[in-house]
């Protein structure tokens, strides 16, 4: 007997370029692309970060002029981190109005801010000399309630630097409420809150510490969740969700897209993802040794975490993207 020569053929809708376009199910769009961006006190011109390469740390002025360029490029939104030269126990730098972070946040409120969205990282990490994503107790643990104050600090300097959004990324308990209420107590109504609601502990981050100069010994395992649950990763969700977060993250995206696809058919609110300085770091890592096709993995990796169900996807790809996608 003959073996049945198919009738249907999946493969008819692959056969040309603008076939392939018509039935494209996921595109991209650089208004869904977030640029993070890493902006350092007390240095005259950018310095690079050596695990990712390509990536810079930013003096004000060279932070305007790629602010600029994110949106000529029509990109989304930009996502500032601070490095400030003084670290302390309580992240001092965080809440001063004069802090790095603060002054830019300010500088692109009112140099970019009609033209996209300004949005801050709202943690302690960068700013406290342990390296924590809060302030820590007695015996040296990472204090939960009291870092919240620091947090309702944090983001009411950041508020009133002019920040869009803020991303709270420290991953303590009720950290969505106690932000959202310090914010609407001082009229910050409108002040939007991206949770980085399910946020896991991570080999990827090394590039990120690197950038802002962390000095974290140890890892982030007793805040940060634990790379083996998806459960708990919806339970997270559903707690900010219920705090009252406009829009909510999963990060790392690439090892974690069954979260974000679970997060976007749960999540009432945006859902979006972080490609991660480790991810990136891959991709270069990889494309440097000629191992990899750069410029196709760049797009692919996008393109998965879009499919997946990210609605923004922060990256460091953004502005490269914008281009790709001209
Ligand atoms: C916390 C924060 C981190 C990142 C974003 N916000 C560091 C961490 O959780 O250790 C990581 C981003 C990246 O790796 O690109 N301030």
């Amino acid at each position: 007997m003959q073996p049945p020569v198919p009738v249907i053929r999946p493969r008819r809708l692959r056969q040309s370029v603008p076939l392939r376009r018509l039935v494209a199910e996921t595109r991209l769009h650089p208004a869904e692309l977030v640029l993070p961006v890493f902006v350092r006190e007390g240095i005259d011109a950018p310095q690079a970060i050596s695990a990712m390469p390509g990536v810079v740390q930013h003096t004000l002025e060279s932070l305007l002029e790629v602010a600029r360029e994110a949106v000529a490029a029509g990109i989304g939104g930009l996502m500032v981190f601070g490095v400030p030269v003084d670290k302390d126990g309580r992240g001092s730098g965080a809440d001063d109005p004069d802090g790095i972070l603060n002054v830019a946040l300010r500088r692109l409120a009112d140099e970019v801010g009609d033209d996209i969205v300004v949005m801050a990282d709202l943690c302690l990490d960068e700013f406290t000399d342990h390296g924590h994503c809060g302030v820590l107790d007695e015996r040296g643990r990472v204090d939960n309630d009291a870092t919240l104050e620091r947090y309702a600090a944090m983001g009411l300097a950041q508020a009133r630097a002019g920040a869009e959004v803020l991303g709270l990324s420290g991953m303590m308990d009720g950290q969505v409420a106690y932000v959202r209420e310090a914010l609407d107590a001082e009229g910050f109504t409108d002040t939007v809150i991206l949770a980085y609601s399910a946020k896991y502990t991570s080999g990827l981050y090394g590039p990120f510490r690197e950038a802002v100069q962390s000095s974290l010994q140890g890892d982030r395992a007793t805040y940060q969740q634990d790379p083996a649950n998806g459960t708990e990763a919806l339970r997270e969700l559903e707690l900010d969700i219920a705090e009252g977060a406009d829009m909510v993250m999963v990060k790392p995206a690439m090892p974690h897209l069954d979260i974000v696809a679970a997060a976007a058919a749960m999540s009432p609110v945006p859902v979006a993802a972080y490609q991660i300085s480790g991810e990136y770091s891959m991709i270069e890592a990889a494309a440097a040794n000629g191992w990899i096709e750069r410029e196709r993995a760049v797009m692919e990796s996008l393109l998965n975490i879009r499919r997946a169900g990210a609605q923004v996807i922060l990256t460091y790809y953004a502005l490269e993207a914008a281009a790709l996608l001209r």
